[in-house]
C-alpha cells in the first residue's frame, strides 16, 4: 500500500474523495486502490477538511502558517511533518500556499496538485468565471506534478465537461468538482499501482511517454 498524504487549507472534498475511493476498492479487485491516506495535513486550524479527516478516521495535523517567520521556516516545518507521516505520495488538494522550489525539490515525483482548468489554460484564480468570460466550449480539471512553476507541472489526467448556456462560476464549480472526485482518486491508484510515473519532467503511463493527459469526459457530471 502506497502511504499518501493530502495536504489542504479548505472543506477538503478532493481529500474525502481520495480516501473513499481507497476504502471503496481493495487492492487485490481489478482495478482496485493500491494507496492508504496515512495522514491529513492543513495549514491553518479553521480548513473544514480537518473535522471531515477526522471523522474517517485519518490522523491530521495542523502546520498554522500564520505562526512561521518566512515561507522557508513554514515549508521545512510541513516537509518535516509530511515526512513523519511516512508518506510517499503527496496530494495537495485546495491547498492555497506557494511553495517553494527547494520544498518541490525534496518531494519532486511524488508530489501532486490538482487545479480547476484545462491546463495550461487559466493559471491561478477564478478559473470558473475566467472560462465563462473567454465563452470556452469546454472546462474541467487537471491533475498535474507540482513543479517550481506554479500550476506548470506536467499534467496526468483531466476531466473536461462542456460548458453551458446560462452557466454561473458556482454552477461550473459544483460540476467541476464532481469530476474532480473521480480524477484525482484514479491518478493516485495508478501511481499506486506503478502505472503512472514522472520521470525527468516526463509523465510516462504504462511505460510510454505520456503525449497528451488522460482524459475523463463527463457532460452529466451534477
Ligand atoms: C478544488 O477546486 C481544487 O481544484 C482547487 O481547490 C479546490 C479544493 O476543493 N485546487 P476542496 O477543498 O477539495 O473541496
Amino acid at each position: 500500500m502506497l502511504p499518501v498524504a493530502v495536504v489542504i487549507s479548505g472543506r477538503g472534498s478532493n481529500m474525502e474523495a481520495i480516501v473513499r475511493a481507497a476504502r471503496r476498492t481493495g487492492a487485490d479487485e481489478p482495478g482496485g486502490s493500491h494507496y492508504q491516506v496515512v495522514r491529513v495535513i492543513a495549514d491553518r486550524d479553521s480548513a473544514g477538511g480537518l473535522a471531515k479527516a477526522t471523522a474517517l478516521g485519518i490522523p491530521t495535523a495542523v502546520v498554522p502558517v500564520k505562526q512561521f517567520p518566512d515561507r522557508a521556516a513554514f515549508d521545512r516545518a510541513l516537509a518535516a511533518e509530511i515526512r513523519a507521516s511516512g508518506a510517499q505520495l503527496i496530494a495537495l488538494a485546495g491547498f492555497m500556499r506557494i511553495l517553494s522550489p527547494e520544498f518541490v525539490q525534496q518531494f519532486e515525483g511524488r508530489l501532486l496538485n490538482i487545479h480547476p482548468s484545462l491546463l495550461p489554460k487559466y493559471k491561478g484564480l477564478d478559473t470558473h468565471a475566467r472560462a465563462l468570460d473567454a465563452k470556452d466550449s469546454h472546462h474541467g480539471a487537471s491533475v498535474h506534478y507540482v513543479t517550481a512553476e506554479l500550476d506548470g507541472g506536467p499534467v496526468i489526467m483531466q476531466g473536461r465537461l462542456r460548458l453551458r448556456p446560462g452557466d454561473t462560476p458556482d454552477a461550473v464549480s459544483a460540476r467541476v468538482h464532481a469530476l474532480e472526485h473521480i480524477i484525482y482518486p484514479h491518478v493516485c491508484s495508478l501511481i499506486a499501482a506503478g502505472r503512472v510515473q514522472c520521470r525527468n519532467g516526463v509523465v510516462y503511463f504504462d511505460d510510454e511517454p505520456l503525449a497528451t493527459p488522460l482524459l475523463e469526459e463527463n457532460d452529466a457530471a451534477a
